[in-house]
């Protein structure tokens, strides 16, 4: 048919978006509550859970606490946990991350318990959160980060952590070497079926900054030795190929929304599950403009998981999972 404008528009994309039915039709990304994996922060030694100011909703959990906001994740659905520890005492080697009573072990065995199986429960292998220097490894002579004697405490918060029962191991250092070295610390000790999700492409961030308040970290200056140049895409798959030659099981692309092309390269490249985490800094920010009411709080959330998705992530560390895996 003709009109006196002539024969265009030949063909019309509009129809597909005409009513909510049609566009949830013909969605090409859905979010489901079983991708979906809540970080959550515990705490050693507080009665009350903990605001954390820089991320509005989000707490330093007491045990108690900790179980029921468990419990209510696991009740919307949330596929996975992950899990955080903030001890009292913190040390220049991280002593009460390989303490097998420490506060991140204590939490692991405590979430078991809540949720038994019917969540994924994972925890951060890495020593920030127990150092008293804030860095993610015990530092040399000279104050650097010592590669090869770090990897030596993975192995063992690997296993106490393994020992605590947790499902899954997040390796989040960025030492050379740590997949490997952690896959053969859990293996000799009998724990071949505990899952390494490997940090595998992670930047050195600013949108961190949230996070350092969340673990009440000591650090002062940046991590730049050892986490990737945010200029940098060929290098993260280097690291990917040296991760699942080292035995990652789930390969992790951080932050998410600020390197969705580095997120798009890795999905396109493995044959292993692709996860992406939404950090502290990408939460901070959405609920800042939010609180101005600068921007639609839940459509930008939900736009940006989205997107998280749609750029080739299989799930997604967000501290908005709970109440996500709710909506949905
Ligand atoms: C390291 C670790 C960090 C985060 C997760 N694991 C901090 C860092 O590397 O500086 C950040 C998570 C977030 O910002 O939400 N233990």
């Amino acid at each position: 048919m003709s009109s006196r404008y002539g024969e265009f528009p030949g063909a019309r994309p509009r129809r597909l978006r005409t009513t909510p039915a049609m566009r949830r039709l013909v969605a090409e990304t859905r979010l489901s509550p079983a991708e979906l994996i809540l970080p959550m922060f515990v705490r050693e030694g507080i009665t009350a859970p903990q605001e954390i100011s820089s991320m509005p909703g989000v707490v330093q959990h007491t045990r108690d606490s900790l179980r029921k906001a468990a419990a209510e994740a696991a009740a919307a659905g949330v596929g996975g946990i992950m899990l955080f520890g903030v001890p009292e005492v913190k040390d220049a080697v991280g002593s009460a991350g390989t303490d097998p009573d420490g506060i991140l072990q204590a939490g692991i065995r405590d979430v078991i318990s809540e949720v038994g199986d019917t969540v994924v429960v994972m925890s951060d292998l890495c020593l920030d959160e127990y150092t008293d220097h804030g860095h993610c490894g015990v530092l040399d002579a000279e104050g650097r980060v010592d590669n090869d004697a770090t990897l030596e405490r993975y192995a063992e918060m690997a296993q106490v952590q393994a020992d605590a029962g947790v499902h899954v191991v997040g390796p989040s250092g960025m030492m050379d070497g740590q997949v490997g070295v952690v896959r053969d610390a859990l293996d000799e000790i009998g724990k071949q079926d505990v899952a390494i999700l490997a940090y595998t492409a992670k930047y050195a961030s600013a949108f961190y900054g949230p996070f350092r308040e969340a673990v009440n970290s000591s650090l002062k200056g940046d991590r730049k030795t050892y986490q990737q140049d945010p200029a940098n895409l060929r290098e993260s798959m280097r690291e990917l190929a040296l991760d699942l030659d080292e035995g990652a099981d789930i390969v992790m692309v951080k932050p998410a929304l600020p390197y969705l092309d580095v997120l798009r390269r890795v999905a396109d490249e493995v044959d292993v599950p692709v996860a992406a985490y939404q950090i502290s800094g990408e939460y901070a920010m959405v609920e800042a403009a939010a609180a101005n009411g600068w921007i639609d709080r839940d459509r930008t959330i939900m736009e940006t998981l989205t997107s998280i998705r749609r750029a080739g992530a299989n799930m997604i560390l967000t501290y908005w999972a709970t109440e996500v895996a709710q909506r949905l």
